[in-house]
Protein backbone atom coordinates (compact mmCIF):
# COMPACT_ATOMS: atom_id res chain seq x y z
CA UNK A 1 0.00 0.00 0.00
CA UNK A 2 0.97 3.74 -0.51
CA UNK A 3 -0.30 5.30 2.20
CA UNK A 4 -1.96 9.36 2.70
CA UNK A 5 -1.95 9.65 6.16
CA UNK A 6 -3.50 12.73 6.77
CA UNK A 7 -2.79 14.55 10.29
CA UNK A 8 -0.20 12.50 11.00
CA UNK A 9 1.75 15.07 13.07
CA UNK A 10 -1.14 14.93 15.34
CA UNK A 11 -1.68 12.80 18.54
CA UNK A 12 -3.10 9.23 17.31
CA UNK A 13 -1.68 9.97 13.74
CA UNK A 14 1.91 10.30 14.63
CA UNK A 15 1.26 6.47 16.48
CA UNK A 16 -0.41 5.24 13.47
CA UNK A 17 2.80 6.00 11.83
CA UNK A 18 5.09 4.58 14.48
CA UNK A 19 2.31 1.21 14.74
CA UNK A 20 2.87 1.16 10.83
CA UNK A 21 6.80 1.15 10.90
CA UNK A 22 6.62 -1.56 13.74
CA UNK A 23 4.01 -3.84 12.60
CA UNK A 24 3.49 -3.65 8.87
CA UNK A 25 6.74 -1.63 7.66
CA UNK A 26 5.90 -2.79 3.70
CA UNK A 27 3.91 -0.25 3.38
CA UNK A 28 4.65 3.07 2.31
CA UNK A 29 3.64 6.03 4.21
CA UNK A 30 3.01 10.23 2.95
CA UNK A 31 2.74 12.23 6.18
CA UNK A 32 0.38 15.65 5.18
CA UNK A 33 -0.09 17.80 8.04
CA UNK A 34 -0.89 21.55 7.77
CA UNK A 35 0.70 21.69 11.48
CA UNK A 36 -1.77 23.82 13.23
CA UNK A 37 -0.96 24.49 17.00
CA UNK A 38 -1.81 20.20 16.90
CA UNK A 39 0.63 19.21 14.57
CA UNK A 40 3.85 18.35 16.25
CA UNK A 41 6.63 17.17 14.21
CA UNK A 42 8.65 16.34 17.30
CA UNK A 43 5.88 13.41 17.88
CA UNK A 44 7.74 11.79 15.10
CA UNK A 45 11.57 12.34 16.04
CA UNK A 46 12.43 8.80 17.24
CA UNK A 47 11.35 7.70 13.21
CA UNK A 48 14.07 6.27 11.07
CA UNK A 49 13.94 8.78 7.86
CA UNK A 50 13.96 6.01 5.03
CA UNK A 51 12.67 5.28 1.42
CA UNK A 52 9.36 4.00 3.28
CA UNK A 53 8.33 7.90 4.80
CA UNK A 54 7.86 11.21 3.68
CA UNK A 55 6.10 14.49 4.92
CA UNK A 56 4.62 17.25 3.76
CA UNK A 57 3.37 20.07 4.93
CA UNK A 58 -0.01 20.88 3.15
CA UNK A 59 -3.29 22.03 4.06
CA UNK A 60 -6.46 19.13 3.09
CA UNK A 61 -8.34 21.51 1.27
CA UNK A 62 -5.74 22.43 -0.69
CA UNK A 63 -7.25 20.33 -3.44
CA UNK A 64 -4.50 21.18 -6.37
CA UNK A 65 -1.86 20.08 -3.50
CA UNK A 66 -3.73 16.67 -2.68
CA UNK A 67 -4.36 15.98 -6.38
CA UNK A 68 -0.37 16.53 -6.70
CA UNK A 69 0.62 14.09 -3.74
CA UNK A 70 -2.02 11.50 -4.97
CA UNK A 71 -0.72 11.49 -8.36
CA UNK A 72 3.37 12.06 -7.46
CA UNK A 73 3.20 8.71 -4.92
CA UNK A 74 0.60 6.56 -6.67
CA UNK A 75 -1.45 6.77 -3.03
CA UNK A 76 -3.56 3.53 -3.45
CA UNK A 77 -4.88 4.27 0.55
CA UNK A 78 -6.13 7.24 2.85
CA UNK A 79 -6.22 7.55 6.44
CA UNK A 80 -7.92 10.90 7.46
CA UNK A 81 -6.56 11.62 10.54
CA UNK A 82 -6.47 15.66 9.98
CA UNK A 83 -9.07 17.35 11.94
CA UNK A 84 -9.76 19.81 14.57
CA UNK A 85 -10.22 17.66 17.02
CA UNK A 86 -10.68 19.61 20.65
CA UNK A 87 -14.69 20.17 21.94
CA UNK A 88 -13.56 23.68 24.14
CA UNK A 89 -12.05 24.89 20.84
CA UNK A 90 -15.08 24.35 18.59
CA UNK A 91 -17.32 25.87 21.44
CA UNK A 92 -15.08 28.85 20.76
CA UNK A 93 -14.81 28.67 16.99
CA UNK A 94 -17.55 26.51 15.14
CA UNK A 95 -16.61 27.92 11.75
CA UNK A 96 -13.10 26.16 11.16
CA UNK A 97 -13.99 22.74 12.54
CA UNK A 98 -16.70 23.11 10.08
CA UNK A 99 -14.24 24.26 7.61
CA UNK A 100 -11.61 21.53 8.32
CA UNK A 101 -13.56 18.48 9.31
CA UNK A 102 -16.81 18.67 6.57
CA UNK A 103 -14.91 20.21 3.65
CA UNK A 104 -11.49 18.97 4.08
CA UNK A 105 -12.75 15.29 3.94
CA UNK A 106 -14.55 16.28 0.95
CA UNK A 107 -11.59 18.06 -0.81
CA UNK A 108 -9.71 14.08 -0.17
CA UNK A 109 -12.80 12.31 -1.33
CA UNK A 110 -12.98 14.05 -4.10
CA UNK A 111 -9.86 13.44 -5.14
CA UNK A 112 -9.38 9.63 -4.56
CA UNK A 113 -12.42 9.61 -6.32
CA UNK A 114 -10.78 11.54 -9.19
CA UNK A 115 -7.65 9.79 -9.01
CA UNK A 116 -8.78 6.12 -8.30
CA UNK A 117 -12.29 5.59 -10.28
CA UNK A 118 -11.27 3.59 -13.83
CA UNK A 119 -13.94 6.23 -15.84
CA UNK A 120 -13.77 9.69 -14.17
CA UNK A 121 -15.83 11.56 -16.46
CA UNK A 122 -18.75 9.26 -16.75
CA UNK A 123 -20.99 9.40 -13.38
CA UNK A 124 -23.06 6.53 -13.87
CA UNK A 125 -19.61 4.12 -13.85
CA UNK A 126 -19.06 2.41 -10.07
CA UNK A 127 -15.76 0.77 -11.09
CA UNK A 128 -12.43 1.91 -8.95
CA UNK A 129 -8.76 0.63 -9.15
CA UNK A 130 -8.77 -2.88 -7.30
CA UNK A 131 -6.78 -2.64 -4.14
CA UNK A 132 -7.68 1.02 -3.25
CA UNK A 133 -9.44 2.25 0.32
CA UNK A 134 -10.54 5.32 1.97
CA UNK A 135 -10.81 5.17 5.87
CA UNK A 136 -12.52 8.24 7.98
CA UNK A 137 -11.41 8.52 11.03
CA UNK A 138 -14.45 9.46 12.75
CA UNK A 139 -15.49 9.24 16.55
CA UNK A 140 -18.15 7.76 18.84
CA UNK A 141 -19.33 11.40 19.88
CA UNK A 142 -21.24 10.93 16.65
CA UNK A 143 -23.70 9.56 18.63
CA UNK A 144 -23.99 11.92 21.05
CA UNK A 145 -24.86 11.16 24.92
CA UNK A 146 -25.97 7.78 26.56
CA UNK A 147 -27.98 7.95 29.75
CA UNK A 148 -27.13 5.27 32.41
CA UNK A 149 -27.60 2.32 30.66
CA UNK A 150 -26.98 1.14 26.91
CA UNK A 151 -24.33 1.32 24.32
CA UNK A 152 -23.42 2.62 20.83
CA UNK A 153 -23.89 0.55 18.06
CA UNK A 154 -22.92 1.07 14.57
CA UNK A 155 -26.91 1.76 13.94
CA UNK A 156 -27.54 4.03 17.07
CA UNK A 157 -28.60 7.37 15.04
CA UNK A 158 -26.40 10.26 14.80
CA UNK A 159 -26.71 12.85 17.21
CA UNK A 160 -23.61 15.33 17.75
CA UNK A 161 -24.14 17.80 20.56
CA UNK A 162 -21.11 19.98 19.77
CA UNK A 163 -19.85 21.65 16.88
CA UNK A 164 -16.99 19.34 16.93
CA UNK A 165 -19.09 16.81 16.85
CA UNK A 166 -21.54 17.66 14.04
CA UNK A 167 -18.67 18.30 12.36
CA UNK A 168 -17.15 14.64 12.38
CA UNK A 169 -20.87 13.42 12.00
CA UNK A 170 -21.48 15.67 8.91
CA UNK A 171 -18.09 14.45 7.20
CA UNK A 172 -19.41 11.18 7.93
CA UNK A 173 -22.57 11.36 6.22
CA UNK A 174 -20.77 12.76 3.22
CA UNK A 175 -18.51 9.55 3.23
CA UNK A 176 -21.63 7.62 3.34
CA UNK A 177 -22.96 9.68 -0.14
CA UNK A 178 -20.06 8.80 -1.72
CA UNK A 179 -19.91 5.23 -0.69
CA UNK A 180 -23.75 4.98 -2.07
CA UNK A 181 -23.71 7.59 -4.73
CA UNK A 182 -20.06 6.91 -6.81
CA UNK A 183 -19.22 3.44 -5.18
CA UNK A 184 -15.68 4.64 -3.34
CA UNK A 185 -14.54 1.88 -1.42
CA UNK A 186 -14.24 3.51 2.24
CA UNK A 187 -14.95 2.33 6.06
CA UNK A 188 -16.05 5.00 8.53
CA UNK A 189 -14.62 3.99 12.31
CA UNK A 190 -15.68 5.44 15.15
CA UNK A 191 -13.64 4.87 18.09
CA UNK A 192 -13.84 6.28 21.79
CA UNK A 193 -11.53 8.10 23.72
CA UNK A 194 -7.99 7.40 22.96
CA UNK A 195 -5.10 7.82 25.50
CA UNK A 196 -1.80 7.74 25.41
CA UNK A 197 2.05 9.61 24.39
CA UNK A 198 2.08 12.19 22.27
CA UNK A 199 -1.04 13.51 23.37
CA UNK A 200 -1.65 17.54 22.87
CA UNK A 201 -1.72 18.65 26.95
CA UNK A 202 -5.67 20.51 26.24
CA UNK A 203 -7.17 16.93 26.64
CA UNK A 204 -8.03 15.34 30.42
CA UNK A 205 -5.77 13.06 30.74
CA UNK A 206 -1.99 14.80 29.71
CA UNK A 207 -3.88 17.80 30.93
CA UNK A 208 -4.33 15.99 34.76
CA UNK A 209 -0.61 14.34 34.20
CA UNK A 210 0.76 18.04 33.55
CA UNK A 211 -1.01 19.72 36.00
CA UNK A 212 -0.28 17.42 38.76
CA UNK A 213 2.96 17.44 38.18
CA UNK A 214 3.48 20.92 38.53
CA UNK A 215 1.26 21.15 41.47
CA UNK A 216 -1.43 23.46 39.58
CA UNK A 217 -5.33 23.14 40.02
CA UNK A 218 -6.88 20.13 38.43
CA UNK A 219 -10.21 22.04 36.69
CA UNK A 220 -12.97 19.33 37.33
CA UNK A 221 -15.63 20.51 34.38
CA UNK A 222 -19.40 20.48 36.25
CA UNK A 223 -19.58 17.30 39.12
CA UNK A 224 -17.22 15.43 37.77
CA UNK A 225 -19.05 12.01 37.11
CA UNK A 226 -18.85 11.92 33.11
CA UNK A 227 -17.95 8.81 31.99
CA UNK A 228 -15.72 8.09 29.04
CA UNK A 229 -14.58 4.67 27.41
CA UNK A 230 -11.12 4.88 27.09
CA UNK A 231 -8.58 2.67 24.85
CA UNK A 232 -5.18 3.29 24.53
CA UNK A 233 -4.32 4.93 21.15
CA UNK A 234 -1.96 1.82 19.74
CA UNK A 235 -5.05 -0.16 20.59
CA UNK A 236 -7.17 2.34 18.49
CA UNK A 237 -3.85 2.04 15.60
CA UNK A 238 -4.46 -2.35 15.18
CA UNK A 239 -8.07 -1.68 14.89
CA UNK A 240 -7.51 0.94 11.98
CA UNK A 241 -4.88 -1.10 10.33
CA UNK A 242 -7.42 -4.17 10.61
CA UNK A 243 -10.14 -2.09 9.04
CA UNK A 244 -8.13 -1.00 6.10
CA UNK A 245 -6.45 -4.17 5.55
CA UNK A 246 -9.78 -6.34 6.20
CA UNK A 247 -12.79 -4.28 6.48
CA UNK A 248 -15.95 -4.92 4.03
CA UNK A 249 -16.30 -1.68 1.98
CA UNK A 250 -19.29 0.66 2.57
CA UNK A 251 -18.81 -0.46 6.73
CA UNK A 252 -18.72 1.59 9.62
CA UNK A 253 -17.13 -0.19 12.25
CA UNK A 254 -16.99 1.28 16.10
CA UNK A 255 -13.73 0.61 18.07
CA UNK A 256 -13.42 0.68 21.84
CA UNK A 257 -12.27 -1.53 24.99
CA UNK A 258 -15.21 -1.98 27.16
CA UNK A 259 -13.40 0.41 29.46
CA UNK A 260 -15.75 2.72 31.03
CA UNK A 261 -14.42 5.30 33.88
CA UNK A 262 -16.00 8.38 35.40
CA UNK A 263 -13.69 11.64 35.09
CA UNK A 264 -13.47 12.00 38.59
CA UNK A 265 -11.88 8.61 38.60
CA UNK A 266 -9.32 9.08 36.33
CA UNK A 267 -8.31 12.40 37.78
CA UNK A 268 -8.40 10.72 41.42
CA UNK A 269 -5.72 7.90 39.58
CA UNK A 270 -3.08 10.27 38.19
CA UNK A 271 -3.41 12.39 41.77
CA UNK A 272 -2.49 9.03 42.99
CA UNK A 273 -0.28 7.45 40.92
CA UNK A 274 2.03 10.85 41.18
CA UNK A 275 1.41 11.11 44.97
CA UNK A 276 -0.81 14.39 45.04
CA UNK A 277 -3.32 15.42 46.85
CA UNK A 278 -6.67 15.63 46.44
CA UNK A 279 -7.06 19.42 47.33
CA UNK A 280 -5.60 19.74 43.42
CA UNK A 281 -9.07 19.12 42.53
CA UNK A 282 -10.79 22.36 41.37
CA UNK A 283 -14.60 21.93 40.32
CA UNK A 284 -15.13 24.45 37.13
CA UNK A 285 -17.71 25.63 34.99
CA UNK A 286 -18.79 22.73 33.07
CA UNK A 287 -18.56 22.52 29.40
CA UNK A 288 -21.76 23.77 27.54
CA UNK A 289 -23.52 20.73 25.51
CA UNK A 290 -21.54 18.49 27.45
CA UNK A 291 -22.20 14.80 26.89
CA UNK A 292 -22.80 12.49 30.10
CA UNK A 293 -21.48 9.51 28.74
CA UNK A 294 -20.48 7.27 26.23
CA UNK A 295 -19.85 3.89 26.07
CA UNK A 296 -19.15 1.50 22.69
CA UNK A 297 -20.50 -1.89 21.79
CA UNK A 298 -17.38 -3.71 19.73
CA UNK A 299 -19.28 -6.56 18.65
CA UNK A 300 -18.76 -6.05 14.96
CA UNK A 301 -15.22 -5.54 14.46
CA UNK A 302 -14.36 -8.28 17.03
CA UNK A 303 -16.04 -10.92 15.81
CA UNK A 304 -16.12 -9.94 12.04
CA UNK A 305 -12.28 -8.20 11.86
CA UNK A 306 -11.27 -10.66 15.11
CA UNK A 307 -9.81 -7.09 16.45
CA UNK A 308 -9.22 -7.15 20.20
CA UNK A 309 -7.52 -4.42 22.51
CA UNK A 310 -4.36 -5.42 24.29
CA UNK A 311 -3.91 -3.02 27.11
CA UNK A 312 -5.79 -2.85 30.08
CA UNK A 313 -6.66 0.33 31.39
CA UNK A 314 -4.54 -0.16 34.35
CA UNK A 315 -1.05 -0.73 32.56
CA UNK A 316 -2.12 1.59 29.76
CA UNK A 317 -2.31 4.66 32.25
CA UNK A 318 0.72 3.61 34.18
CA UNK A 319 2.78 3.49 31.19
CA UNK A 320 1.34 6.71 29.69
CA UNK A 321 1.91 8.55 33.19
CA UNK A 322 5.53 6.85 32.99
CA UNK A 323 5.87 8.50 29.24
CA UNK A 324 5.36 11.86 30.19
CA UNK A 325 7.40 11.77 33.49
CA UNK A 326 10.14 10.73 31.44
CA UNK A 327 9.77 13.58 29.13
CA UNK A 328 9.22 16.61 30.27
CA UNK A 329 11.25 18.70 27.13
CA UNK A 330 8.38 17.15 24.63
CA UNK A 331 5.75 18.86 27.07
CA UNK A 332 7.72 22.33 27.64
CA UNK A 333 7.83 22.45 23.79
CA UNK A 334 4.50 22.23 23.33
CA UNK A 335 3.28 24.23 26.49
CA UNK A 336 5.01 27.39 25.16
CA UNK A 337 3.75 29.73 22.58
CA UNK A 338 0.55 29.82 21.14
CA UNK A 339 -0.97 26.66 23.99
CA UNK A 340 0.17 28.75 26.35
CA UNK A 341 -2.26 32.01 25.20
CA UNK A 342 -5.26 29.47 24.81
CA UNK A 343 -4.56 27.77 27.92
CA UNK A 344 -4.96 31.17 29.55
CA UNK A 345 -8.12 32.45 27.94
CA UNK A 346 -9.46 28.84 28.64
CA UNK A 347 -9.01 28.93 32.47
CA UNK A 348 -7.79 31.61 33.93
CA UNK A 349 -11.00 33.08 34.83
CA UNK A 350 -12.04 29.71 36.50
CA UNK A 351 -8.94 29.98 39.05
CA UNK A 352 -9.28 33.70 39.93
P1 LIG B 1 -4.96 16.08 16.98
O1 LIG B 1 -5.67 17.36 17.18
O2 LIG B 1 -3.91 15.65 17.97
O3 LIG B 1 -4.29 16.04 15.54
C1 LIG B 1 -4.90 16.57 14.40
C2 LIG B 1 -3.82 16.74 13.34
O4 LIG B 1 -4.47 17.21 12.14
C3 LIG B 1 -2.76 17.78 13.71
O5 LIG B 1 -1.48 17.26 13.43
C4 LIG B 1 -3.08 18.97 12.81
O6 LIG B 1 -1.94 19.74 12.46
C5 LIG B 1 -3.69 18.27 11.60
N1 LIG B 1 -4.58 19.15 10.82
C6 LIG B 1 -5.57 19.95 11.29
N2 LIG B 1 -6.16 20.62 10.28
C7 LIG B 1 -5.54 20.20 9.14
C8 LIG B 1 -5.71 20.50 7.76
N3 LIG B 1 -6.65 21.38 7.35
N4 LIG B 1 -4.92 19.91 6.86
C9 LIG B 1 -3.95 19.02 7.27
N5 LIG B 1 -3.74 18.71 8.56
C10 LIG B 1 -4.53 19.28 9.48
O7 LIG B 1 -6.12 14.98 16.89
P2 LIG B 1 -6.13 13.45 17.36
O8 LIG B 1 -6.59 13.37 18.76
O9 LIG B 1 -4.86 12.81 16.94
O10 LIG B 1 -7.33 12.93 16.45
C11 LIG B 1 -7.10 12.47 15.12
C12 LIG B 1 -8.41 12.06 14.49
O11 LIG B 1 -9.01 11.03 15.26
C13 LIG B 1 -9.45 13.19 14.42
O12 LIG B 1 -10.09 13.10 13.18
C14 LIG B 1 -10.41 12.90 15.55
O13 LIG B 1 -11.70 13.35 15.24
C15 LIG B 1 -10.34 11.38 15.62
N6 LIG B 1 -10.60 10.78 16.94
C16 LIG B 1 -9.91 11.20 18.04
C17 LIG B 1 -10.10 10.56 19.27
C18 LIG B 1 -9.35 11.00 20.50
O14 LIG B 1 -9.65 10.50 21.60
N7 LIG B 1 -8.35 11.85 20.42
C19 LIG B 1 -11.03 9.51 19.36
C20 LIG B 1 -11.73 9.12 18.20
C21 LIG B 1 -11.48 9.75 17.00
O1 LIG C 1 -14.88 10.19 22.32
C1 LIG C 1 -13.88 10.49 21.39
C2 LIG C 1 -13.48 11.94 21.53
O2 LIG C 1 -12.72 12.04 22.73
C3 LIG C 1 -12.68 12.45 20.33
O3 LIG C 1 -13.50 12.44 19.20
C4 LIG C 1 -12.18 13.87 20.60
O4 LIG C 1 -11.34 14.31 19.53
C5 LIG C 1 -11.39 13.90 21.88
O5 LIG C 1 -11.01 15.22 22.18
C6 LIG C 1 -12.23 13.33 23.03
O6 LIG C 1 -13.33 14.22 23.35
P1 LIG C 1 -13.74 14.52 24.87
O7 LIG C 1 -14.47 15.79 24.93
O8 LIG C 1 -14.38 13.32 25.49
O9 LIG C 1 -12.25 14.63 25.50
P2 LIG C 1 -11.58 15.66 26.53
O10 LIG C 1 -10.24 15.12 26.86
O11 LIG C 1 -11.69 17.07 26.07
O12 LIG C 1 -12.53 15.51 27.81
C7 LIG C 1 -12.74 14.24 28.44
C8 LIG C 1 -13.73 14.47 29.56
O13 LIG C 1 -13.07 15.24 30.58
C9 LIG C 1 -14.95 15.24 29.19
O14 LIG C 1 -16.07 14.76 29.92
C10 LIG C 1 -14.64 16.68 29.63
C11 LIG C 1 -13.77 16.47 30.85
N1 LIG C 1 -12.75 17.52 31.10
C12 LIG C 1 -11.92 17.84 30.07
C13 LIG C 1 -10.97 18.82 30.23
C14 LIG C 1 -10.05 19.21 29.10
C15 LIG C 1 -12.65 18.11 32.34
O15 LIG C 1 -13.39 17.78 33.28
N2 LIG C 1 -11.69 19.07 32.50
C16 LIG C 1 -10.85 19.47 31.49
O16 LIG C 1 -10.02 20.39 31.72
Amino acid sequence: MNILVTGGAGFIGSNFIRWMKKHAPEHRIVNVDALTYAGNLENLADLPQDEGYRFLRADIRDRAKMNEVFFEYDITHVVNFAAESHVDRSIVDPELFLSTNVLGTQALLDTAKQQWKLAPEDKYSREFRADVKFLQVSTDEVYGALGRDGLFTESTPLAPNSPYSAAKASADLVCRAYYETFGLPLNITRCSNNYGPYQFPEKLIPLMIHNCMQGKPLPVYGDGMQIRDWLHVDDHCSALYAVLTRGTAGEVYNIGGNNERANLDIVRLILHTLGAEEDLICYVKDRPGHDRRYAIDNTKITTQLGWAPSYTFEDGIARTIAWYQNNPQWLENVLSGAYADYYERMYAPSFQ
